[in-house]
C-alpha cells in the first residue's frame, strides 16, 4: 500500500452545491452538501437560474467546509474530481469551472465525471449502514438500476467503468413522476419522500394504477401512471385553489397505490434483468433507492440475488459518490485537461 490518496469531489449538477474529500476512493472524510430544497419548494421544482445562482454563492464555502472537516488543506490534496453531466449547464458550470481554477491553482490532475456513474460508485464508498454492500466483495457482472429526478436505467456493470446499457425510461424518469405526483397530490418537493411518508398512512390496494410492463425491452414508463393518477384524483370533484386535489381526495390511498405501481415495475424488471444477465447483485442507486418500499421490494423478489443500497444521504445528489468514481477513473489514467467541459445530456454508455 502506498500512502493515502485524497480527491476533493465537487458536484453542483442539479440543486444541491456538495464537496467532499475521499481517501483511497473508499473513506468519506468529509461531504458536504448545501440543499437548495427551500428555494426551489416554493415553485414546486428546480428553478435552473436560480439554481446556478445559488451554486455561485454557495460553492466557497462549500468547498471550505469540506477541507475543515476532512481535516486537510490544500496541500493535502492528490487530484480534483467534478460532474460534467448530465445535469443543468448554468449548475454544472459552476463546479467545473470551481474545480478548473482549484486544479490549476494547486497544480492538481482534473478529472470530469459522469453523475451517473457517480451513483453507481456510491457502493464503493465505505458505510456501516444496513443494506450497503461490501466493496471488497463486489464481483461482476452488476445489475445497477441507476432512479434519480432525471434518469431511470437499467445498466450491467461488466467490470470498473464498463458499462451496457440494458433499458431505460422512455417518458419520465420515476423521480420525476414522484415528483410530479407529489405536486397533484398536493405534496411539498420534492415529491418523492413526502409521497413515500404519506403512503405509510394509506391502504395500497384500496385503489390499483395501470402498470407499463413493455414487455421484451427493459424499458420503463411512467407517463401514463401520472396520468391515471390525475384522472383519479379529477374523479373526486374540483381541484381546490393553486391546483390543490379536491378536498375528498383520500391522499394516503392515492400515494400508496401510486408508490406500489411505480415499485412494482421497477423491481419485477431489475430482479428479471439481474437473472437473465447472471448478476452477482443488484445495485440500486440514485435518490428514488432512498425508498424503503423500492428497497423491500427488490429484496423479496431477488431470490439468492444479494440486493444493496446505499445510506439515504449518499442516494440523493452528494460529492462524495463522486470522489469514489474519480478514485477509479484515476487509476485508470484519466487525467482532462482545460477544454474539459460540461454536457448537460452526457450518457453513461
Ligand atoms: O439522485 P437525486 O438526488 O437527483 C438527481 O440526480 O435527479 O434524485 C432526486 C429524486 C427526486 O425526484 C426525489 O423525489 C427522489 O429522488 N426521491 C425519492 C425518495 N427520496 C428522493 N423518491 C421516492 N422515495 C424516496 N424516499
Ligand atoms: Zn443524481
Amino acid at each position: 500500500m502506498g500512502p493515502a490518496m485524497r480527491i476533493l469531489a465537487i458536484e453542483t449538477s442539479c440543486d444541491e452545491t456538495a464537496a467532499a474529500v475521499i481517501e483511497d476512493g473508499r473513506r468519506i472524510l468529509s461531504n458536504v452538501v448545501a440543499s437548495q430544497i427551500d428555494l426551489h419548494a416554493r415553485y414546486g421544482g428546480v428553478f435552473p437560474e436560480m439554481a446556478s445562482r445559488a451554486h455561485i454563492e454557495a460553492i466557497v464555502p462549500v468547498i471550505r467546509e469540506a477541507l475543515v472537516k476532512a481535516h486537510v488543506g490544500w496541500r493535502d490534496l492528490h487530484a480534483v474530481a467534478v460532474t460534467r453531466g448530465p445535469g443543468l449547464a448554468g449548475s454544472l458550470l459552476v463546479g467545473v469551472n470551481a474545480a478548473k481554477g482549484i486544479a490549476l491553482g494547486r497544480d492538481l490532475p482534473l478529472l470530469g465525471i459522469n453523475h451517473l456513474e457517480g451513483h453507481i460508485y456510491a457502493h464503493w464508498l465505505e458505510t456501516e449502514s444496513e443494506g450497503a454492500a461490501d466493496p471488497d466483495a463486489l464481483e461482476f457482472p452488476l445489475l445497477c438500476l441507476i432512479v434519480s429526478g432525471g434518469h431511470t436505467e437499467l445498466v450491467l456493470m461488466q467490470d470498473h467503468g464498463r458499462y451496457q446499457r440494458l433499458g431505460g425510461t422512455r417518458d419520465d424518469a420515476a423521480g420525476e413522476a414522484f415528483d410530479k405526483v407529489g405536486r397533484l397530490l398536493g405534496l411539498p418537493y420534492p415529491g418523492g419522500p413526502a409521497i413515500e411518508r404519506v403512503a405509510q398512512k394509506g391502504d395500497p390496494a384500496r385503489l390499483r394504477f395501470p402498470r407499463a410492463w413493455l414487455e421484451g425491452s427493459w424499458d420503463f414508463s411512467f407517463s401514463g401512471l401520472k396520468t391515471a393518477v390525475l384522472r383519479v384524483v379529477r374523479g373526486y370533484g374540483e381541484a381546490g385553489p393553486d391546483g390543490r386535489p379536491p378536498r375528498q381526495a383520500p391522499i394516503p390511498h392515492l400515494a400508496a397505490a401510486f408508490q406500489e405501481a411505480v415499485v412494482d415495475v421497477l423491481a419485477e424488471k431489475t430482479v428479471q434483468a439481474a437473472a437473465a444477465y447472471q448478476a452477482k447483485a443488484i445495485l440500486l442507486a440514485g435518490g428514488v433507492s432512498a425508498n424503503r418500499r423500492l428497497r423491500e421490494e427488490v429484496k423479496s423478489r431477488a431470490g439468492d440475488i444479494p440486493v444493496y443500497y446505499p445510506p439515504i444521504f449518499l442516494c440523493t445528489d452528494n460529492a462524495a459518490m463522486i470522489g469514489a468514481a474519480a478514485y477509479y477513473r484515476f487509476q485508470a489514467g484519466q487525467r482532462d485537461g482545460w477544454e474539459m467541459d460540461v454536457v448537460p445530456n452526457l450518457r453513461l454508455v
